[in-house]
């Protein structure tokens, strides 16, 4: 279902006319709901995922609501291949892309001793290569032929203060943090801005099913008095947020990291309560993880 509507947002209609957006992982969740302002504001935007029919489903909702041109590509960004052949169709679609959002993502809660291997590489190979892998294939583009654009990477706020529970996301978005003060700087003469958003709670079911398993549906900290604010985070600021950050009009905001989060992550934030958890819950955490991820799979087409 589309979230939005013109009253959510901040700007004037057809602010981002002439402008291609890609939002990966935009089928669901956060990156849908920028897609969808992006979209609203005139955009064209493109949106990928390895789950196919999810990224069509949801580049159909969008435009039945709103009109106008978003895509839904499958594309599994761990596959830097796969990345360039995405990026291909879309320069061939209608031109350079004017800003990518790197949204997508992979989470869930454990120990950091019950890791193996494969459970730390299937996170960090999402967030921390295939978000640079498909920044590198689009940035290449825009310098070879002097195209401005913006770039805005989704990260949290655990890359200031840690993220106990979720080591491997702490530690690739603490990488894309990085990547974005250092882009800022390297290509920012040559018209390439580099900025990031670090969101608190705003309950997706993305988020529900791998970091609160087995919750109410509220979300990580739900309605909660250690967020200075009382309340989780609604779709539509975060919509605004990212749609300042893409625009031209923040033109001079480069390198930064921006809390959305209630001042959360000032109380300390994220998920050090857990500690208080024994071996019961922790089993039946990742049985309902696991669940939610074969789910999940069972619907990819790449
Ligand atoms: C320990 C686990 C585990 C768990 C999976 N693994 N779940 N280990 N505890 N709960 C291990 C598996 O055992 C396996 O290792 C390895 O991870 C790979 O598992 P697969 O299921 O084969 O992975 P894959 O199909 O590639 O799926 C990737 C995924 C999955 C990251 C595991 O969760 C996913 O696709 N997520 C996408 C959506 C998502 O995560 N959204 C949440 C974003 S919200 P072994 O060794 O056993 O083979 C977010 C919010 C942050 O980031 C901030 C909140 C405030
Ligand atoms: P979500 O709905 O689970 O979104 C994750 C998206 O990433 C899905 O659409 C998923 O689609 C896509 N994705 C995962 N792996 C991919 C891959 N290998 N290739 C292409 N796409 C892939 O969760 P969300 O809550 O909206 O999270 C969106 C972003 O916000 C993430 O970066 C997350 O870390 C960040 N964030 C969220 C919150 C929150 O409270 N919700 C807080 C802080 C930060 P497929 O499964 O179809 O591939």
């Amino acid at each position: 279902m589309a979230e939005l509507s013109m009253d959510d947002l901040m700007f004037r209609p057809g602010l981002m006319k002439g402008q291609r957006i890609l939002i990966t992982g935009g089928g669901t969740g956060l990156g849908k709901v920028m897609a969808e302002a992006c979209l609203m504001l005139g955009a064209e935007v493109y949106i990928c995922g390895r789950r196919g029919g999810v990224v069509e489903a949801a580049a159909k909702d969008l435009t039945d609501a709103h009109g106008g041109k978003c895509v839904g590509l499958a594309c599994d960004i761990r596959v830097p291949e796969a990345i360039g052949e995405m990026i291909e169709t879309i320069w061939a679609d209608g031109g350079a892309l004017t800003g990518l959002v790197n949204n997508a993502a992979g989470n869930f809660i454990s120990r950091t001793e019950d890791l193996s291997p494969r459970g730390f590489d299937a996170i960090a190979n999402i967030v921390f290569r295939g978000s640079f892998f498909v920044t590198l294939e689009c940035g290449k583009r825009w310098l070879e032929t002097g195209q401005h654009a913006s770039v805005v990477s989704i990260l949290t706020t655990w890359v200031w203060n840690g993220g106990p529970f979720t080591v491997p996301s702490a530690m690739s978005k603490a990488g894309l943090n990085v990547m974005t003060q250092s882009l800022a700087v390297e290509w920012g003469n040559r018209g390439i801005r580099f900025n990031a958003i670090a969101p608190g709670p705003f309950p997706t079911e993305g988020m529900n099913a791998r970091l609160t398993p087995g919750s109410d549906g509220r979300g990580h900290d739900g309605a909660d008095p250690t967020i200075p604010l009382n309340r989780n985070g609604e779709m539509r600021e975060l919509g605004n947020l990212a749609v300042y950050l893409l625009d031209p009009g923040s033109a001079y905001v480069n390198g930064q990291t921006i809390a959305i989060d209630g001042g959360s992550h000032l109380r300390g934030g994220g998920f050090s309560r857990l500690a208080e958890w024994g071996d019961a819950e922790w089993a039946a955490a990742r049985d309902s993880i696991r669940s939610a991820n074969e789910k999940d799979r069972a619907q990819r087409t790449v």
